[in-house]
């Protein structure tokens, strides 16, 4: 079969189809599969046949698979896959005011992941698993094609300083009761220059999220309004691209040049995305949103 892509949107993304995923290696299919993703930051496969063990191996092609909970895990205890999910163990749902469920209404404010970890992410790759009929598309907006074009006088105002990250941020922003949660306050705060520069092509990004709550150079009260102002210059509807989920269709983003959200869905209907994150490493830019001490 030959590969054919579509745009999910004119300014990025696109949908690929002529790849079964599961088939893919290091050498067979993943290069290009990488340099789709480098050039449109957002990849739709739609309904592919997709166990757990496929999306691990996918993963690792992309690099180290991010694992937030190695350090409360017992001995014996291994990784499994994250879940987006409003289920419990009983397989009864959460209800609409349960911590777990504000925790999910966290994601429906414009964010990157992993922003506030001491390493980064660079791909989050999702699988519809369980979808509804209503609400709860996720959606994508391009920080790239919006920094490209942005007026110069926003842009003067945040290029070249560092943004402050911290989990509890977005949480305390739904609930001050789940920003207090332990599990929000694991990792200090990060700070990372507020644009990304992509190695491969030089294109920048904006690199903003909901975890972001201070910019050098301004208080805290101008660095919310300054960060809000952005996000929602990114976030217009021309940049954005809304996914309706269908079992089996896999998502995948450039963190760094990607935000996105959650939207939300009766929440008696379960829904339940499977979720890897794998760390940025130094051939993904790193280096350049780090910033001098
Ligand atoms: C995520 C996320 C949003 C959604 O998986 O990181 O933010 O649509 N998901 O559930
Ligand atoms: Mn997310």
């Amino acid at each position: 079969m030959t590969i054919n892509t579509t745009p999910l949107n004119p300014h990025f993304g696109v949908e690929v189809t002529g790849i079964r995923l599961a088939d893919v290696t290091a050498d067979h299919l993943f290069p290009q599969i990488r340099a789709l993703f480098e050039e449109h930051s957002a990849l739709l496969f739609r309904k592919q046949d997709f166990s757990d063990e496929d999306h691990i191996s996918l993963a690792r092609l992309f690099g180290p698979i991010e694992d937030r909970q190695a350090d409360e895990r017992k001995p014996g205890e291994t990784f499994s896959i994250p879940k987006v999910s409003n289920v419990g163990d009983d397989g009864t749902t959460f209800g609409e005011m349960d911590l777990k469920t504000l925790n999910l209404k966290s994601n429906f404010l414009w964010h990157s992941d992993s922003t506030f970890l001491p390493v980064p992410s660079l791909v989050n790759i999702l699988i519809g698993r369980v979808v509804t009929t209503e609400g709860g598309a996720t959606e994508l907006a391009s920080t790239r094609a919006a920094w490209a074009m942005m007026p110069e006088s926003l842009k003067i105002r945040i290029r070249g300083r560092g943004i402050w990250h911290h989990f509890s941020h977005s949480r305390r922003r739904i609930s001050p009761e789940l920003g207090e949660l332990p599990i929000f306050n694991k990792w200090p705060a990060t700070r990372w220059n507020s644009i990304w520069e992509n190695p491969i092509n030089g294109r920048e990004a904006l690199y903003i999220a909901s975890h972001a709550y201070k910019v050098d150079g301004y208080d805290d009260a101008e660095s919310q309004a300054l960060i809000d102002e952005l996000t929602e210059y990114c976030t217009q509807p021309a940049f954005v691209y809304s996914h309706k989920w269908d079992v089996g269709d896999v998502l995948l983003w450039d963190q760094r040049a990607v935000l996105h959200r959650g939207t939300p869905w009766p929440y008696e209907q379960p829904r339940t995305l499977s979720s890897i994150c794998c760390s940025v490493t130094e051939e993904d830019g790193v280096d350049r949103v780090r910033m001098p001490a």
